[in-house]
């Protein structure tokens, strides 16, 4: 069955996309994974990464998408059919919605936690607040798992709510209203952290000095008896981040891509979705840095980063409840528009192959993932010690809780991966005329052929050197 919707135009597609793009990636996930790896180093590698193997990757998935004109699973085996393959390559479909089962679980939880911070905003509890005050009301919030679930719940239940709808109707005027805001509030917040935290340089050195040793050498510190050994994680996560950030590697763009009109050109879509993504996550840094050094928090200090420094800023400044207040609307309105493109893909399938009518098939995802979510809500509380993989030995999957799981495993093993099959297929199965025919490359046009040749060589050498020098974390013992 073929997908009928479209996007009214080329301006539309690139609001959707760079809606599924931005999101918690970026604002909640960029500035604490930089944190935790040293910063400048591992922004550098990220950057190469979304450049070298994120635009090709995105590229190659919304060529897929608009020549397959269906979702992931089903454009994918009627391309490998016209390429004269195996059907076996709709697995990359099929990875994808399970990463996508995987990644939405845990990230309602998250944008549960910026729309549990509205109306804490809104009624002051920030105002003037210390930095061990606002630790402490993030704390009580993710120790509570009631309340976790009441909030994940509720983000859910909005996300169902819109792709039930179909995609077209409330978010192409969403996302054209919401998404430029965000970035002029995020602008707004950097220029307040230049002007007022005394500490903006320093954020601009934590974020741009490449300092590669505390990258490959994580935690080293041999005067306090840290030893100091080499290690590829950070640049697997630096990589894993990109292709989160990107929403690649699992179908997300791609099905957006079937709703693109065949005359829009796909290079230059492409790299300002990109250029997009990659600034808000900058800004957000760069928000964030000087606000952690100001208050002499720790960059390292995780997956609350976001939730305590940024209150601190709102709570100093003239306004506050108002700036803070619209930021984490804002920010729920981001991580709304990344979490329909996580649903549509497995919603658009079972509408396509089990005649499921939209509103069924969303309501019965939406209800999995939300069953899923509740062992990340678990895992900030009562299971927060609570390893599933510790029998495997000693390796990095060990120590982790479900939350942690799920973050890892989609981000650093299923979107690569993902991502490295997409590059394979379009790169080296999908025949040269077909390739031509929806990138417009005929007979030599410059940006086709830099696309080939990095879709073709640079990513997948690429993500295999990543994933080979990291494999020595995954050893089981
Ligand atoms: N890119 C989104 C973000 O940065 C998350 C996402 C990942 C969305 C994968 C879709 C697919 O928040």
């Amino acid at each position: 069955m073929q997908t009928a919707a479209q996007w009214s135009s080329r301006w539309m597609f690139i609001l959707a996309a760079t809606g599924s793009a931005v999101g918690l990636g970026n604002i909640w996930k960029f500035p604490y994974i930089a944190g935790e790896n040293g910063g400048g180093a591992f922004v550098l590698v990220y950057l190469a990464c979304v450049f070298s193997i994120g635009i090709p990757v995105m590229m190659a998935e919304i060529m897929i998408g608009r020549r397959g004109q269906q979702s992931p699973i089903n454009a994918m085996h009627t391309l490998a059919v016209e390429a004269k393959q195996h059907p076996i390559w709709k697995g990359i479909g099929w990875s994808g919605v399970i990463a996508g089962f995987l990644i939405l679980s845990f990230y309602s939880v998250i944008a549960g936690w910026a729309l549990a911070y509205i109306p804490k905003m809104l009624s002051g509890t920030f105002s003037g607040i210390t930095p061990e005050g606002a630790g402490q009301v993030f704390n009580t919030l993710t120790a509570n798992p009631w309340m976790l679930l009441l909030w994940h719940s509720l983000f859910m239940g909005m996300t169902i709510f819109v792709i039930a709808q179909g995609v077209e109707k409330g978010l192409e005027k969403a996302v054209s209203v919401l998404m430029p805001t965000l970035f002029f509030l995020l602008v707004a917040l950097v220029i307040y952290a230049a002007v007022s935290s005394g500490h903006f340089m320093q954020g601009v050195h934590f974020l741009f000095d490449t300092d590669f040793q505390a990258l490959f050498y994580p935690g080293c510190n041999p005067e306090q008896g840290v030893t100091c050994e080499m290690s590829w994680q950070g640049v697997l996560s630096a990589m894993g981040l990109a292709f989160f950030s990107l929403s690649i590697g699992m179908g997300a763009i791609m099905m957006y891509g079937a709703y693109l009109p065949k005359t829009t050109p796909i290079t230059s879509t492409t790299v300002t979705i990109a250029i997009a993504d990659s600034l808000v996550a900058l800004l957000a840094g760069l928000a964030i840095f000087p606000i952690v050094f100001a208050n002499g928090l720790d960059p390292s200090s995780g997956p609350g980063l976001v939730f305590v420094t940024l209150p601190i800023a709102f709570g100093q400044m003239d306004g506050g409840v108002i700036f803070g207040s619209l930021f984490f609307i804002l920010l729920v309105f981001a991580a709304w528009t990344s979490a329909f493109s996580l649903l549509e893909p497995v919603v658009a399938w079972l509408v396509e192959s089990w005649q499921l009518s939209r509103s069924h098939a969303a309501i019965g995802c939406g209800f999995l993932i939300w069953l899923l979510g509740i062992l990340s809500i678990l895992s900030f509380n009562n299971w927060s010690d609570f390893h599933p993989l510790a029998f495997l030995g000693d390796n990095v999957f060990a120590t982790k809780n479900f939350f942690d799981l799920f973050d890892y495993i989609t981000s650093n093993i299923m979107l690569p991966l993902g991502g490295l099959f997409i590059a394979i297929f379009a790169a080296w199965i999908m025949s040269h005329s077909a390739r031509c025919e929806e990138m417009g490359g005929e007979p030599a046009d410059i940006s086709y052929h830099t696309w080939l040749f990095l879709i073709r060589y640079v990513t997948p050498l690429g993500v295999l050197l990543v994933f080979l020098n990291a494999v020595g974390l995954l050893k089981f013992g």
